[in-house]
């Protein structure tokens, strides 16, 4: 054996391009590259294993995120004993094959390769916007390729044209090698399959969709084809605006609750690029359009970046420096305190801003202003998922991680739209169906999933809109009444007296899908079709959002999906959390009920304990939710109000409600980065930094623990917590932290499942998922391994109770509410980017039944009302939804969505019925609200 030196594992780096995916395999090889002895799982590819040990070998069509492709012969090695060259990417590693990556024979076949590609390439290297980045350009350096023996004369691409169709990258096919990379990372990491290869031979060329402009086609701005691209074909637009980078830092997206990792890289203070970062727990490499290409919000004009005051809502705002809006602000909260009670002040978290600045709202909420007045932007959202997963299983948060989805093999998406709410996930999910795994889409509307490329729901539930606990029950009868129950799980892991219960209930003929099909509108054998599928599936594991939650019955819901399937990768019940932080905005004591952790105020140890750590005493009655706080203010009671980062005016229901409870405070302080609908009932404007600004940690949907890095420095002068430090301060208890990290520092002291973290431990492993503590110093992907966190699982009766917002003669339509891929919540930030392209007004899907009967067209301006208020936009006709049902997105401030939507709430957490609103839709003969 020729073996000199053994490759020590740890010193791989996994950073770099290892060219083909790692296996997966406990069976390991052991083989010689050059003479470097490295074991390896089985099926790992030459050209990997040569990698880590730092043999690096010349290759343009493979790159470690892709499946091996074998096309462009550069890669070639030697193996003792075999024949030939073959290629080391799509060559499998085999016990004791001894590999050389560098030999004369191999030099001069991998130049000739070079040769060919070069002779149909620009040579432009000086000006061209990748030079510096390009691993063609390395590639020749890397063979030694130093002439081209061919002219240019000859047959070529070098006339090929440039699409710019698309705002954020550009494609200039005169630069391509056909290497096919793009049009893999489209379908293999994305899903989407907008890219083929039109043509053949020398014609072969890269096709968007049929041959279209990009921003025509199906793709969907993920930027993955720009990732993978080894040339400057696909290319960042602003790349070839500002230069290649010449700095790094890591970070999280602001955006939705996947919560991806991403490398900023800058030129000095400037970003030119974001990167999605290949070692990103939650996303691995790959992104969306909003992560990857919308941040230039960050930069834009209306950003307000001196803090604003002013006496009155009627008169005009006046810039002052800190000092000043901070004492103003103070002094009128101490005002109402003395006159009106500690009562009659509150404030308001944002599940858009880290931990670190949630958790010292919390604090001054409960030791400053001295109530527990504080609720958070989860009200609106996904506050039912933390009561109801609470109640069953003893924690408010997800049982999995991401990667758990691999595993399924039945999967339910409920009230959910992954691939525009969280789309680096749906991709995960969309590889997995594509495997084989069963999909059930439970929904109102026909979303993408139903029917995409090379995925097809196995059962589609279209339920109407309200009858989510019916189905859930249905599904529930179908399971208990044949047999499917796991009778071995119940026993030994559930509360014997409350499945009985329950059993009792689920299978009176009442929760059958017989007796409920003309409630729930969907067929009798559909639903126990589906019910069969979940329940005999080997891992079942389902997927939830917000049309779940968001209902009269959202508690109930999350309750009703208690199942067996718990505990193991593959499973579990798995809500898709909204905002970036909502998890973390929920765990850091942002309820009126419960401090950080979810322990109830009332508990005498848990508040003795934050009692002595924070120097003051603290009140054991719950404080008001938000609609409390708005009822009381209209009722002239509640006075004062801190809003950190969120626009209540425009995106709590009711909004004549909202402002009229705006209207009625003394003080109202808004924290945010633009003036926005709230900021028009506002005093003082606290300006925010964005999340390139900030430092501290978000909490994704999996629990995960992700670090937030100032990017660039803070172009207001205060970070958020700096500024809610400064306010409690001025209100007579001081916060005197040093540091983001600080804070987090007294998270995990005073939090059991937070007690292993620090900035530190961060910083070493990347992320972790809590419980993170003595038991569980790296975190804990899955939670209720052995046994439920409450202990028991609790089954709890669900009986479906119909909302009492029905169609009626008056508003016989349903309307229901989502948000699309472009956009993301009220669009404050997103409007504020090229990604208004996409979607630059909301518009109302409607069934043409409904519209014909109405003498609608598609794109007529509609009025539409509901016993709240009305509002217009345009129509759009579209088979997604059933007759009888219509549909919105709420991004845009102009159209008012939630004029519209009503009061009505969860009859457990308060949170808002947005997905059920009776309504009438008219031509309308005016074009706005
Ligand atoms: S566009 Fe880039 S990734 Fe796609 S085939 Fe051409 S060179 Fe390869
Ligand atoms: S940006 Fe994404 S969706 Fe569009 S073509 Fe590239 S990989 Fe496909
Ligand atoms: S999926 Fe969510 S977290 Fe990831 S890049 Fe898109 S918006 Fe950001
Ligand atoms: S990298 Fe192996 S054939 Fe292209």
């Amino acid at each position: 054996m020729n073996m000199v030196q053994q490759f020590d594992p740890a010193q791989v780096d996994f950073s770099q391009d290892l060219g083909t995916p790692g296996a997966r395999s406990d069976v390991m090889v052991n083989v010689f590259i050059d003479g470097m002895g490295v074991s390896v799982p089985e099926g790992t590819s030459v050209m990997r294993a040569a990698a880590m040990v730092g043999a690096n070998i010349p290759k343009l069509c493979a790159t470690d995120n892709l499946e091996a492709f074998g096309s462009c012969r550069l890669c070639l090695v030697e193996i003792e004993g075999r024949p030939g060259t073959p290629a080391s990417c799509t060559t499998p590693c085999q016990e004791g094959m001894s590999v050389h990556t560098q030999t004369a024979r191999l030099d001069k076949l991998r130049k000739g390769v070079m040769e060919l590609y070069i002779s149909d390439h620009p040579l432009d290297c000086l000006t061209c916007p990748a030079n510096g980045d390009c691993e063609l350009q390395d590639m020749a350096g890397a063979v030694g390729l130093r002439t081209v023996r061919y002219g240019m004369e000859g047959e070529n691409h070098l006339q090929k044209g440039k699409d710019e169709s698309n705002p954020y990258f550009t494609f200039d096919a005169s630069k391509c090698i056909v290497c096919s990379r793009c049009v893999r990372a489209c379908s293999e990491v994305q899903g989407t399959f907008a890219l083929t290869i039109a043509g053949r031979g020398f014609g072969s060329e890269v096709s968007p969709s049929e041959q279209q402009p990009f921003l025509e086609s199906e793709c969907v701005s993920c930027g993955a084809c720009v990732q993978a691209c080894p040339t400057a074909t696909l290319q960042e637009k602003s790349v070839i605006d500002l230069g290649v980078p010449s700095r790094k830092v890591k970070t999280t997206c602001a955006y939705c609750g996947v919560g991806c990792s991403f490398v900023a890289e800058l030129r000095g203070d400037e970003v030119v690029r974001m990167v999605p970062d290949k070692q990103g727990g939650a996303n691995a490499g790959h992104s969306c359009v909003k992560g990857r290409f919308a941040w230039g919000y960050a930069q834009h004009q209306d950003r307000v970046t001196t803090p604003l005051i002013r006496d009155s809502i009627q008169d005009e705002w006046r810039a002052v420096d800190w000092d000043e809006a901070i004492t103003f602000a103070a002094d009128r909260l101490k005002a109402i305190k003395r006159t009106h009670g500690v009562d009659a002040i509150g404030g308001i978290t944002s599940s858009r801003c880290t931990n670190e600045e949630v958790y010292v709202v919390q604090k001054m909420v409960r030791a400053a202003f001295g109530s527990n007045n504080v609720d958070t932007c989860a009200r609106v959202c996904h506050s039912p998922t933390g009561y109801g997963l609470k109640q069953t299983f003893g924690t408010s948060a997800g049982t999995q991680d991401f990667a758990s989805v691999e595993q399924a093999d039945a999967i339910m998406v409920i009230g959910a739209n992954p691939t525009d709410a969280h789309p680096v996930f749906a991709s995960r999910m969309k590889r997995r169906l594509r495997a084989g795994a069963d999909l059930i889409v439970v929904d109102p509307r026909s979303i993408d999933l139903v029917r995409s490329p090379h995925i097809q729901a196995e059962h589609y539930l279209q339920l109407l809109p309200g009858t989510n606990v019916a189905v859930l029950n249905a599904i529930s009868h179908v399971v208990a009444t044949e047999g499917l129950i796991d009778e071995a799980f119940v026993a030994e892991r559930c509360n014997k007296t409350s499945f009985k219960a329950w059993l009792d209930f689920i299978s009176l003929p009442e929760n059958s899908p017989e007796a409920l099909a003309g409630t729930t509108g969907v067929e009798a054998e559909t639903l126990r079709a589906a019910a069969r599928a979940y329940a005999s599936a080997d891992n079942g594991a389902i997927y939830y959002g917000l049309g779940v939650t968001e209902h009269s019955q959202g508690s109930t819901m999350v309750m009703a999906m208690a199942t067996g399937n718990i505990g193991r990768l593959g499973v579990g019940v798995n809500p898709l959390r909204g905002q970036n932080n909502v998890q973390g905005s929920c765990d850091m004591g942002s309820f009126p009920h419960e401090f950080v952790g979810y322990r109830h105020v009332s508990d005498d140890t848990v508040r003795d304990q934050f009692s002595s750590v924070w120097g003051v005493t603290l009140r054991e009655d719950p404080g008001m939710r938000i609609p409390n706080m708005l009822d009381s203010a209209v009722a002239g009671e509640f006075k004062g109000i801190y809003i950190q980062g969120e626009d209540i005016a425009q995106s709590d229901p009711n909004t004549h409600h909202v402002a009229e409870a705006l209207r009625a405070m003394e003080c109202v302080i808004v924290q945010d980065l633009f003036l926005n609908e709230t900021s028009h009932f506002a005093h003082v404007f606290l300006p925010g930094t964005s999340f390139l600004e900030k430092d501290g940690t978000f909490t994704n949907a999996e629990r995960r623990i992700n670090r937030v890095r100032p990017v660039m420095t803070s172009r207001t002068g205060l970070s958020e917590w700096e500024a809610t430090c400064a306010l409690s301060e001025a209100m007579g208890y001081p916060m005197p932290y040093q540091s983001a990290g600080e804070i987090m520092d007294e998270i995990a002291q005073l939090t059991p499942t937070f007690a292993g973290v620090s900035f530190d431990l961060l910083d070493k492993l990347g992320s972790v998922q809590w419980p993170c503590n003595e038991q569980a110093p790296s975190g804990t992907p899955i939670m209720h391994k052995d046994q439920f966190v409450r202990g028991e699982g609790q089954f709890i009766t669900t009986p479906y109770v119909p909302t009492d917002e029905r169609s009626t003669r008056k508003f016989p339509l349903l309307l229901t509410t989502g948000r699309i891929l472009s956009q993301y919540n009220v669009g404050a930030q997103t409007r504020r980017t090229n990604n208004v392209v996409w979607h630059a007004e909301d518009v109302l899907d409607i069934h043409e039944a409904d519209a014909e009967a109405r003498g609608v067209k598609d794109g007529d301006w509609i009025e539409i009302a509901s016993r709240a208020g009305q509002t217009r936009m345009r129509a759009r006709i579209s088979d997604d939804i059933p007759a009888g049902v219509v549909y919105t997105t709420f991004h845009h401030p102009v159209s008012g969505t939630n004029v519209i939507t009503t009061d009505n709430s969860d009859w457990a957490t308060n949170c808002p019925e947005y997905k059920v609103t009776a309504v009438e839709i008219r031509p309308s003969t005016e074009q706005r609200a």
